[in-house]
């Protein structure tokens, strides 16, 4: 039984044709453009599903805000499929619709889908890198790139009010793995047919940067190498988007946690699109860390917020057992009883 990743991501948006515009213009190949709905896909095939905000198709947990609406993931087998739906039917309402998705709330009112899926294949060829003293490309030149396509769906964040409670949902009944703690922040967590770091990251509602309402935070799309996340960067600055939101101010950077290039841009209707490239790949080898936020999150970026001026003290430590989470859940509720 396997979880293999994000299948598909349904977005509530204000304004359908610049939202479909702001995708087309990221890399996603549209795939069909109709006045209710409009669908592009990554080259495995997973989805970006688009609807007007308020649309009575969409699911009511988020509606507050446009954004994402719905995340779908898909699974390997219809035996797996079905061992998973009878889980979840144990202390929830489930309804599979006539495209055989499963819908569902997860911990946290995050809305949900599985569906059985088989990505396409796609192949990715990174040039080789040259360094002084380490010759990769003789006579050599890197490929000329003409355009930047996102490969897959690597990872989707949300905010939820108890990311503790809401790993520990997708660890016990959907079988997702811990890869990471950011003490007090968030978990990174990766579903077990998947290699990507994490497939999803819950955050804190207690980050400083955090709404005031549970939702979407930003999706990350897989990319062959540093020169198609770059391509894309400067498809998307001479396509006209703006650059003016909270996190792609941060230009680009580098993440401790997870090893992974990125730059976000903002999604018109809300939320950021991460190009991600160079991230770790795991498997049940991995041995989990427990990390100090600060120094987690960023190793390098050409813009540096204020929060990463000054010093950062190194502090990550091995937790293979989990016990930093624990301890997290320990002290909530602590303060929970007095
Ligand atoms: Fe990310």
């Amino acid at each position: 039984m396997a979880i293999l990743g994000i299948e598909a991501v349904v977005y509530g948006a204000k304004d359908l044709d610049t939202n479909f515009r702001f995708w087309r213009d990221f890399g996603l190949q549209p795939l069909a453009d109709g006045p209710e709905e409009k669908v592009l896909a990554c080259q495995n095939g997973a989805r970006l599903v688009l609807r007007h905000h308020g649309d009575p198709r969409l699911p009511t947990a988020y509606a507050h805000q446009a954004s994402v609406h719905e995340s779908i993931w898909g699974v390997d087998t219809p035996a797996a499929f079905d061992t998973l739906v009878a889980d979840l039917r144990r202390d929830r309402e489930v309804t599979i619709d006539s495209d055989g998705v499963a819908h569902f709330i997860a911990e946290g009112g995050i809305p949900m889908g599985l569906k059985v899926w088989q990505p396409k294949p796609f192949v990715s060829c990174p040039d080789e890198v040259n360094a002084p003293g380490r010759i990769r490309r003789l006579n050599q030149h890197r490929k000329w790139r003409l355009a930047c396509r996102p490969k897959c769906i690597n990872h989707i964040v949300f905010f939820v009010p108890d990311y503790v409670a809401a790993y520990e949902f997708f660890r016990d009944r959907l079988g997702f793995r811990y890869t990471d703690h950011s003490r007090g922040i968030g978990i990174f967590v990766r579903a077990d047919g998947a290699f990507e770091h994490h497939n999803i990251f819950f955050v804190s509602m207690d980050l400083p940067i955090s709404p005031e309402k549970p939702g979407f935070m930003h999706l990350s799309f897989g990319l062959e190498d540093i020169d198609e996340l770059m391509l894309g960067v400067q498809r998307m600055q001479q396509a006209g988007w703006q650059q003016d939101g909270y996190n792609t101010k941060y230009g680009l950077c580098r993440h401790r946690i997870s090893s992974a290039i990125y730059y976000y841009h903002d999604i018109p209707s809300g939320g950021e699109a991460e190009y991600n490239v160079d991230t770790d790949y795991v498997d049940d080898n991995w041995i989990p860390r427990a990390w100090e936020f600060k120094f987690g999150s960023l190793l390098w970026a050409t813009q540096v917020h204020e929060l990463w001026q000054g010093p950062v003290e190194m502090d990550m430590q091995f937790d293979p057992d989990g016990a930093s989470i624990a301890a997290v859940k320990a002290a909530s509720a602590r303060s929970c009883s007095c």
